[in-house]
């Protein structure tokens, strides 16, 4: 939790637990209209999405939700200059509490949608991380999910030491091998 807000990480990653290639792209091979689907209804109720600058959910609405972009470009928070909706945001220099109601959410939902070292600064508060897995894509090198993440430490792993339960698996499409797993708090 942060204050009042639920806090839930959103990420589709390799069978290794990639969410990237080491070049910074995602490629196709984890790109899915199931998991996309469930992604931006998920964050159409969110009160705020929190990302760091080489990311975003994309599509038709992104530009209607109010967001926290981490960056080290600014010392403590500032406006985006192209995005109205947004504030930048340097959690060194602001606690998040601040940069939430300094972006004026009361209430609601935190989604965190990455990348790599956003999902790792969260670890200790997601009430919720909802973990999509490509079973077929494998990204040798690629960037992971959470830093820790490794030949020896699983995003599995990560999650239940952070005191994370998984719940029911869904396969949200079967046909690519696409799986749900939502681990809560
Ligand atoms: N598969 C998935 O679910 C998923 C999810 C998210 C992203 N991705 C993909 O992953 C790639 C990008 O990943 P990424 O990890 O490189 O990107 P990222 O987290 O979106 O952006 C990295 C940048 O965010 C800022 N940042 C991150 N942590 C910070 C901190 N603690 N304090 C201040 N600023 C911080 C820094 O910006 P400055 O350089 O401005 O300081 C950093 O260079 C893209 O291809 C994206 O599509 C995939």
């Amino acid at each position: 939790m942060i204050g009042p807000h639920r806090v839930e990480g959103y990420a589709i990653i390799s069978v290794d637990g990639m969410i990237a290639d080491a070049n910074g792209v995602m490629p196709q091979s984890i790109r899915n209209d199931a998991d996309q689907r469930f992604l931006q209804s998920e964050l159409d109720r969110a009160a705020v999405i929190v990302h760091g600058r080489r990311s975003n959910e994309g599509g038709p609405r992104a530009a209607g939700r109010k967001r926290l972009i981490l960056t080290h470009a600014v010392p403590t928070i500032a406006p985006d200059p192209s995005h109205p909706n947004a504030l930048l945001w340097n959690p060194a220099g602001t606690t998040p509490d601040k940069a939430i109601e300094l972006l004026g959410a009361l209430t609601g939902t935190i989604a965190v949608i990455g990348g790599t070292d956003v999902f790792g600064l969260f670890l200790p508060l997601y009430d919720a991380f909802h973990l999509t897995r490509a079973a077929r894509a494998k990204i040798p090198g690629g960037r992971p999910v959470f830093p820790q993440v490794g030949p020896q430490t699983t995003p599995e792993d990560m999650l239940a030491r952070y005191g994370l339960h998984p719940t029911a698996r869904r396969d949200i499409d079967v046909n690519a091998g696409i799986t749900l797993t939502t681990w809560q708090r």
